[in-house]
């Protein structure tokens, strides 16, 4: 838990109520949370089905690992510690933009089921769909299109997912993607039907 630094605060409430917002846009806000090893498909699924949902006319939006550790959290490395910090950053900003009614697709290895866990607590039940992007080790160093894994056998990256870094898949995910045999479009295809059966998108 991080610490709470900040006294002589008081909590603001809006006139406008999350219903409100999530009946004008005609969807269920949600927080979708892909979890899974580097490179087994996380940011590719995320922004294929911001896509679809676009083109439904939902109202969808990406969290990315990569492009926000480069503003909000570019302070934070890959000890277990910083990983606690970045989930529980990108936890709360998911956490707003769920209370704004939106389908936040969020896109990091996410490796501790436990901080995984409090981003699920933060939240009203139903509001975080937790999505295992099933690669093996084996499936992403194959594909390896950043060239990490590499990298990380060579010894040149520490504390790698997969290789030197635990990854802890979720026990009872809303969602399993196996992506070591399903195509990105089937992959988009199961998620969508989820989020249409489970009426998210009104
Ligand atoms: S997380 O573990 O804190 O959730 P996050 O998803 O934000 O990780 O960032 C992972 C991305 O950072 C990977 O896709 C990869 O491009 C890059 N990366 C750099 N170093 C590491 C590392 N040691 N372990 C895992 N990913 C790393």
């Amino acid at each position: 838990m991080a610490e709470t630094k900040a006294t002589n605060i008081t909590w603001h409430e809006g006139t406008v109520t999350r219903a409100e917002r999530e009946k004008k846009l005609g969807q269920r806000g949600a927080t979708i949370w892909l979890t899974g090893l580097s490179g087994s498909g996380k940011s590719t699924i995320a922004v294929a089905a911001e896509g679809a949902l676009h083109e439904r006319g939902k109202l969808a939006y990406v969290l990315d690992g990569d492009n926000v550790r480069h503003g909000l959290n570019k302070n934070l490395g890959f000890s277990p510690e910083d990983r606690t910090e970045n989930i529980r950053r990108i936890g709360e900003v998911a956490r707003l933009f769920t209370d704004a009614g939106i389908i936040a697709l969020t896109s990091f290895i996410s490796p501790y089921r436990a901080d995984r866990d409090a981003v699920r607590a933060i939240g009203e039940p139903g509001d975080f769909v937790e999505v295992l992007v099933d690669a093996s080790v084996e499936t992403c160093e194959g594909r390896d299109v950043k060239g990490l894994y590499k990298k990380a056998r060579a010894g040149e990256i520490p504390e790698f997912t997969g290789i030197s870094a635990p990854y802890e898949a979720p026990e009872k995910p809303e969602l399993v993607l196996d992506t070591n045999s399903q195509t990105v479009e089937e992959s988009v295809r199961q998620l969508i039907g989820y989020l249409e059966e489970k009426g998210y998108l009104g």
